[in-house]
């Protein structure tokens, strides 16, 4: 949450600083703000609303080769300029993402010693702070801050007598950099280095890295210096740019073919029988290093995350237990710590994260490490906090993902878990090698049956403008469409502002039918061919009650066709992979819903991509 950039070099800073909050928007936008050395100070430009509304306050005449950028998600203190970063206080200015959890206290002593903050910002603390500490030396005046600090954050920090230098500090939330001939850079993440450099490096907590505009130099809080790690990312500057979309969202829909392919390809690999007459698909982690004794080794499986990942993790529970008969449960991230897990040795903790920088899941995943549990993540950034915090690492390949709302993310998590149930479940012997073989076979054509859904936008912008005046809506489903209701209905509410709620068909009874009134649409999901006539009777008892349902189907389920107003095919497939084709049917719907009420689809309100606060 809240995008950070800073630079210093031989480009016009104030150009680079609103570039770099464009791209980093989605992380937070209800105000934005820079501060640039100029004329022998520190200027700084604020404003609320999104990047535009501050590109239009800064004059081209603005011109300077060192300054810092925030793009703002609220936490401490309203939507307002003052509240919107930079701040200052005396010699320092800095922009922060995270949470003080101390500032209360900051702010009483810093009160009795006179000073006064002028916003309801626990970052205006911490400039206050530092600003108090600050004699001249800026290594001694960090460390200094960094004992008294608590919570989270990310810090660039501008002394104004120490021009075109930025320093910066973090614990928790992350920042990346790099130098390159035009300057130093450095972001709260890649996506906004990506037009300088493809390698960086990820600042280590509680180090400092010193900006000039020639290098980057990183000491420990001992002042010894540090070499930096350096990766590399492998996509470049147009993975991150709309690509002739009207949306990321858009975008990012049509490439999960690509996405999956790319995150299952390098784990299936061909093998010749003995007989060598027939080839096999084997799923193979070794570049993962993931071990086949993780899952011998264990007796219980937690899936922990959020939102959309959390939904992937109800799929990874049915097929792991349906594969593996190994009891899952699946926890939301946030409850998780608070309600006295029961974990040991022999339990294993999946944690599963788009960013892995969420917070929350970073918490469970350090409770788990705790109290001994083993750890795999499945995660989409490199190198991100909970990818470097995890016993073993399952990298999805979905490329960045800038659409607030999740979906290539999401397909590609699905992807993970079938490829770690294959593989466990040959590792122990539940599925033979013809049977495994024949599942991966299946696992590539999910890209074929996404393609076909794909090809139906126009079914679905019609089928969306039944939507355009709807409060309320209620998405049915049983098995793995039970667990595929609830993205269908975080995906629709996060983007179209319709209130949904995601049932379990058979529930509906048990009080939600109270709800069900004439013409209050139902999205009925019936892809699983062992309970489609449970699902059928379920979709009767809305109907009886007046419900238009739009039906979610397999092209060979025979369903009367005065059960639903709309059908949607998908490929006929074996149950266990149509939750793929499903997914997009219902990412599609959400999509040209929001689109078709004029809302704002890849920056939906009061959102934002990456959730590093509790
Ligand atoms: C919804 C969505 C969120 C995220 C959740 C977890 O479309 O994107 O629900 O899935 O905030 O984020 P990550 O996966 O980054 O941990």
């Amino acid at each position: 949450m809240c995008g950070i950039i800073g630079f210093t070099g031989h480009l016009n800073s104030a150009e680079v600083l609103l570039k770099g909050l464009g791209e980093l928007e989605y992380r937070g936008y209800d105000s934005a703000g820079i501060a640039c050395f100029m004329d022998g100070g520190i200027r700084i430009i604020k404003s609320v609303g999104k990047v535009a509304a501050l590109k239009e306050k800064v004059p081209a005449a603005f011109v300077s080769s060192c300054g810092i950028g925030h793009t703002r998600w609220a936490t401490h203190g309203g939507v307002s300029e003052v509240n919107a970063h930079p701040h200052s206080c005396g010699k320092v200015t800095l922009i922060h993402n995270g949470i003080i959890e101390n500032y209360h206290e900051l702010e009483h002593e810093l009160k009795l010693g006179g000073r006064q903050p002028s916003s309801q910002t626990d970052t205006e603390i911490a400039a206050m702070l530092i600003d108090s500490l600050y004699y001249g030396d800026a290594y001694q005046t960090i460390k200094a801050a960094v004992d008294k600090l608590e919570g989270a954050y990310a810090f660039c920090i501008l002394f104004s007598d120490q021009p075109d230098v930025i320093y910066c500090i973090r614990k928790g939330s992350p920042l990346v950099a790099c130098s390159t001939e035009q300057g130093s850079v450095v972001a709260s993440d890649m996506v906004a280095l990506l037009r300088y450099s493809k390698d960086y490096f990820i600042l280590p907590e509680f180090h400092i890295a010193k900006l000039t505009k020639t290098s980057i130099t990183l000491t420990d809080l001992n002042e010894e210096r540090v070499e930096p790690e350096m990766l590399s990312v492998t996509w470049d500057m147009s993975a991150a740019q709309k690509n002739g979309f009207k949306h990321y969202m858009l975008k990012e829909i049509y490439e999960q073919p690509e996405a999956i392919t790319r995150t299952i390809a390098p784990r299936i690999k061909k093998y010749t029988g003995e007989d060598s007459k027939k080839e096999y698909l084997l799923p193979d982690l070794t570049c993962d290093n993931i071990p086949d004794s993780l899952f011998s080794d264990i007796n219980r499986i937690i899936i922990t995350a959020c939102g959309t990942a959390m939904h992937a993790g109800l799929m990874g529970k049915v097929l792991l237990e349906r594969l593996l008969r190994i009891p899952v449960t699946v926890d939301i991230a946030s409850e998780f710590r608070y309600q006295d897990p029961i974990m040991d040795r022999n339990t294993l903790v999946i944690t599963v994260s788009q960013s892995g920088e969420t917070a929350d899941t970073l918490a469970a995943l350090r409770l788990a490490h705790e109290m001994g549990a083993k750890t795999l993540s499945i995660v989409n950034v490199k190198g991100s906090a909970i990818a470097r915090e995890s016993d073993y690492v399952f990298y999805t390949h979905a490329g960045p993902e800038i659409a607030v709302a999740s979906t290539k993310a999401y397909t590609a998590q699905l992807s993970a878990f079938y490829i770690l149930a294959f593989r466990f479940a040959y590792a122990k012997g539940c599925l033979a090698k013809n049977e495994v073989s024949n599942y991966l076979q299946k696992l590539y054509d999910v890209v074929l049956s996404i393609e076909e859904v794909l090809k139906q936008a126009d079914y679905f912008k019609k089928i969306s403008k039944e939507l355009i005046h709807t409060e309320n809506l209620f998405f049915i489903g049983r098995g793995m469409d039970s667990a595929l209701a609830c993205e269908g209905s975080i995906k629709l509410k996060e983007i179209t502002y319709i209130h949904s709620e995601a049932y379990a068909a058979g529930e509906l009874k048990h009080g939600t039918l109270s709800l069900i009134t004439e013409g209050i649409p139902v999205i009925a999901l019936a892809t699983q061919s062992n309970v489609l006539s449970k699902m059928v009777s379920n979709m009767k008892e809305v109907r009886a009650r007046g419900a238009m349902v739009i039906c979610i189907t397999t092209k060979d389920a025979v369903i009367e066709s005065s059960l639903y107003d709309f059908r949607i095919d998908i490929p006929a497939t074996e149950d266990i992979f149509a939750p793929y084709a499903a997914a997009v049917a219902l990412q599609m719907i959400a999509y040209y819903t929001s689109a078709s009420r004029g809302l704002d689809v890849d920056q939906p309100r009061n959102l934002a991509k990456s959730v590093t606060v509790e």
